[in-house]
């Protein structure tokens, strides 16, 4: 096995670069798009200019605005009702992680309806499949900075009757152009800023000790991850008090994308519990659940990356030992504002259910050592008090 890195999403990063979308469609003859989005960016007033600028270069748009968070199938398949209707050929995602993914499942649904699931990692172990048909070129312009689905294959949606959210990943979902401008995330509340903020973290993070990432360590994704993890840490305590500080927010728009290609490796144990806190206690903050037990993962993994745990202590100031970082980075989470798992409400009768929840999808399965459903519970009874 080699590390092959193969992305062929146009990366543009700057502030005011969301006003090239128009002319970017146009060059590639897009006549017609759907946007979708969320109606809380409508609200806020982003969604109406960047329409009014597709116009302006002679696009068509159709709109499909009722994205959800940890985007429903239901709501995949209502947004696929409206391609179908509206027969986009090109798609524009405006929004945070969820309008991004919904817009790769609508697309790869709408071009080839009924697969989805075939593509779901929880259920074919680590395949990542192409679709029969091609999907229809797809444009993001990201107004949150942490996913990093701008950059990422994967599109998660929430199977309410399997109780679980399903990484779809297929190389056919990258977007073709992604416009990543700052400016769009000016508006963004605090505790939004320091959720998408720590999830991008989180990537990070759990990027250095993927399953992949381990057997097959490569400096490139290795740079990638410590040198979001650095923009972090200098640049979300920043922004979170100043939010129109566009050096703090370009800096946590480049970790956004940063963190996820450092993370092509695989994820860990954060984002393991995490998704499985949101499957069983239908709590819905991606960010802070994911990265509630990184903490402990880091410790718990020291023994198989004794040269990260060196370089994410000297970016922490901490000693270069795993219960070192582990603290080091809980106190960077508290300076955030991060909310314990108490605080968002999450129901610790239900801690079995999640530790059994977390040990089913690929990230533990790839995982190098795995903690026993007990462990799991000891991590979450101390997350709980944060
Ligand atoms: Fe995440």
């Amino acid at each position: 096995m080699f590390y092959d890195f193969d992305i062929p999403v146009r990366i543009v990063v700057g502030e005011g670069c969301s006003a090239q979308l128009g002319e970017y469609l146009s060059i590639a003859g897009v006549k017609k798009v759907l946007c979708v989005h969320d109606k809380g960016v409508a609200e806020a007033g982003i969604v109406d200019p960047l329409i009014e600028n597709m116009e302006k270069a002679g696009i068509e748009v159709g709109r499909f605005d009722e994205v959800l968070p940890d985007p429903p199938m239901e709501i995949v398949e209502v947004g696929t009702d409206v391609a179908e209707k509206e027969k986009p050929d090109a798609i524009v995602a405006i929004g945070g992680g969820s309008s991004i993914d919904t817009a790769k499942a609508v697309n790869a649904n709408y071009t080839n309806r009924g697969t989805l699931k075939d593509h779901a990692l929880n259920l074919n172990g680590l395949q990542i499949l192409p679709y029969d048909n091609p999907l229809k070129p797809l444009y993001v312009l990201p107004t949150t900075a942490g996913t990093g689905s701008e950059v990422s294959p994967t599109a998660v949606v929430t199977d309410k009757e399997l109780k679980l959210k399903l990484s779809i990943a297929s190389r056919d979902h990258l977007p073709k152009v992604a416009l990543i401008d700052p400016a769009l995330m000016v508006g963004m509340p605090p505790p939004i800023t320091a959720s998408t903020g720590l999830d991008a973290l989180s990537h990070a993070v759990e990027g250095l000790m993927g399953g992949l990432a381990l057997l097959i360590p490569s400096p490139m994704r290795l740079s990638f991850a410590l040198t979001a993890i650095e923009l972090i840490l200098e640049s979300l305590p920043v922004a979170l008090k100043d939010g129109k500080n566009m050096k703090a927010r370009t800096g946590m728009a480049y970790s956004a994308f940063m963190s996820i290609l450092g993370a092509y490796g695989g994820l860990s144990f954060g984002h393991a519990v995490g998704h499985a806190i949101g499957e069983v206690c239908e709590i819905h903050n991606h960010g802070f659940l994911c990265s509630s037990v990184v903490p402990q993962t880091v410790e718990y993994l020291e023994e198989f990356i004794p040269e990260q745990i060196t370089k994410l202590a000297s970016l922490l100031k901490v000693d270069p030992d795993g219960k070192s970082v582990k603290q080091g980075l809980q106190s960077f989470y508290r300076e955030c504002g991060v909310l314990s798992l108490k605080e968002m409400g999450m129901d610790m009768s239900m801690a079995k259910e999640v530790a059994h929840h977390a040990t089913l999808g690929q990230y533990y399965l790839i995982a190098p050592k795995k903690p026993s459903e007990e462990e799991f519970v000891q991590w979450l009874e101390e997350a709980y008090e944060g």
